[in-house]
């Protein structure tokens, strides 16, 4: 996929040579993350665990089931938002699961708002997809507000939908749909 550019950024495919700035933006927003992830390893933040997910990521992506995005400011080194497209079914689902984050010192400026819009455009338009699923921990107010203002619905409540920070956790189900169904 060739670089997007919006106002701010540039958003790009996730490869194994963005694993220094993938780790630098890992470990300065530990504490930012740790709330809403899955309870991170030792050593999970280090350039070496980088290089060995992201050359996975890569083979994944090859398969057509993840699709890892990071997002740069314009003529800047550092990524300071990341967004997955991931469980990226095909057949009669056409549909996928998103995750994101913004650097905590870029939070509130609407950067992760410009990002997804560009990946939502690119997961309905290139990807061909007819649904894009985001769920939400009940407390995580900024991510609710973030999905409705990009036009996602709430669709359910799953109880002991995944295990966040150790602890398995109920969340808030939601779906963008398609602006058209899309013809298979
Ligand atoms: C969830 C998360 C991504 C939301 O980020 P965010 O910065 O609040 O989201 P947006 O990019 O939409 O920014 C919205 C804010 O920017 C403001 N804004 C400024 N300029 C803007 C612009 N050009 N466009 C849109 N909003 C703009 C909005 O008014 C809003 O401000 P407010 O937060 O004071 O109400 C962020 O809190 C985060 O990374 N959290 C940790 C990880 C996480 O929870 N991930 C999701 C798990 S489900």
């Amino acid at each position: 996929m060739p670089p997007i550019r919006t106002t701010r950024l540039v958003v790009t495919v996730a490869a194994v040579a963005d694993a220094t700035a993938l780790a630098r933006y890992s470990a300065r927003n530990a504490a930012h993350l740790a709330p809403w992830e899955p309870a991170r390893p030792q050593g999970y933040h280090s350039e070496s665990a980088w290089v060995d997910r992201l050359a996975l990521n890569v083979a994944e992506a090859a398969a057509g089931r993840y699709m890892p995005f990071v997002a740069r400011l314009h003529n800047d080194e550092e990524i300071v938002a990341t967004a997955n497209l991931s469980n990226i079914a095909r057949g009669v689902f056409q549909a996928c699961t998103l995750g994101y984050s913004v650097d905590a010192a870029l939070q509130g400026k609407g950067v992760m708002a410009e990002m997804l819009e560009a990946v939502l455009d690119h997961a309905f338009g290139e990807m061909g997809l007819n649904r894009v699923m985001a769920n939400y921990l009940p407390e995580n107010a900024r991510s609710a507000a973030l999905l409705e203002r990009l036009g996602f619905e709430r669709e359910g409540y799953a109880k002991r939908y995944l295990k966040i920070g150790g602890e398995w956790r109920d969340h808030v189900l939601t779906s963008r749909l398609a602006p058209e169904p899309p013809r298979i």
